[in-house]
């Protein structure tokens, strides 16, 4: 597997229509190939009916967008921690803004993860949730403002205090809590300005997965790591 360190390079893959089908392994072999002939960390978050076969098909870490709170058995189209482990992949994403859950929940998958051996990414809104999810100890809180979300503008431009301040405040309650920040990341500025904030690496989606040429938008990004 290739390298799994800071900075993380995330790519929430999410649902659009680019990745449906083939278009999941492409982009994923394209983070591939950029992460493995630049030494750099990418981790691929496809939709979760792809999941195994991108495992299956590339050596670099692979994370599900979403898990369910449930344990192996008889629960009808939920996506358990452990069949999401047999897949290959590493982790998962919890509660992204666009797949929210209650606070009790978060922390029932962050438990379930931990017990299957996975990683755990929490994504919250703001900092209030980073200090209160930072306390069931996921491996990762990324905060994203959601009116950021698909935009032009990165959060390390239009609001460099939320992360910073994410930074320090998670840091405080467990210091091995790795930070990301995403929405509306897009260019290696925006991956440098996270990291002179503290962030330990971005989330990001529409900026690889619409861009017309994903491998030079995953260059780009990564021109100053
Ligand atoms: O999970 C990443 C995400 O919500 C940010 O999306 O398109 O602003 O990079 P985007």
């Amino acid at each position: 597997l290739s390298k799994f360190t800071n900075p993380f390079i995330f790519i929430n893959f999410k649902a659009y229509k680019e990745v449906e089908g083939a278009g999941a392994l492409e982009i994923a072999k394209a983070c591939e190939e950029v992460a493995d002939s630049n030494g750099v960390s990418i981790i691929v978050c496809p939709p979760v009916v792809e999941l195994s076969h991108v495992s299956k098909n590339v050596d670099i870490p692979v994370f599900a967008q979403s898990v369910s709170p449930k344990a192996s058995g008889a629960c009808t189209g939920w996506v358990t921690p452990s069949m999401v482990k047999v897949t290959g992949a590493m982790g998962t994403l919890i509660s992204h803004s666009e797949n929210k859950y209650e606070l009790e929940t978060v922390m029932e998958c962050v438990d379930l993860t931990r017990s299957e051996g996975l990683k755990s990414v929490v994504c919250v809104e703001n900092l209030s949730s980073a200090i209160e999810y930072s306390s069931f100890n996921p491996d990762f809180i990324a905060i994203e403002p959601p009116e950021l979300i698909g935009g032009d503008i990165s959060v390390t431009t239009a609001n460099p205090k939320i992360v910073s301040n994410t930074v320090e405040g998670v840091k405080r309650i467990n210091k091995d809590i790795f930070v990301l920040c995403g929405a509306g990341v897009k260019t290696g500025e925006d991956v440098r300005e996270a990291m002179s904030l503290g962030a330990e690496g971005v989330l990001l989606a529409s900026g690889v997965v619409k861009s017309k040429d994903p491998k030079g938008a995953l260059l780009d990004l990564i021109k100053y790591v």
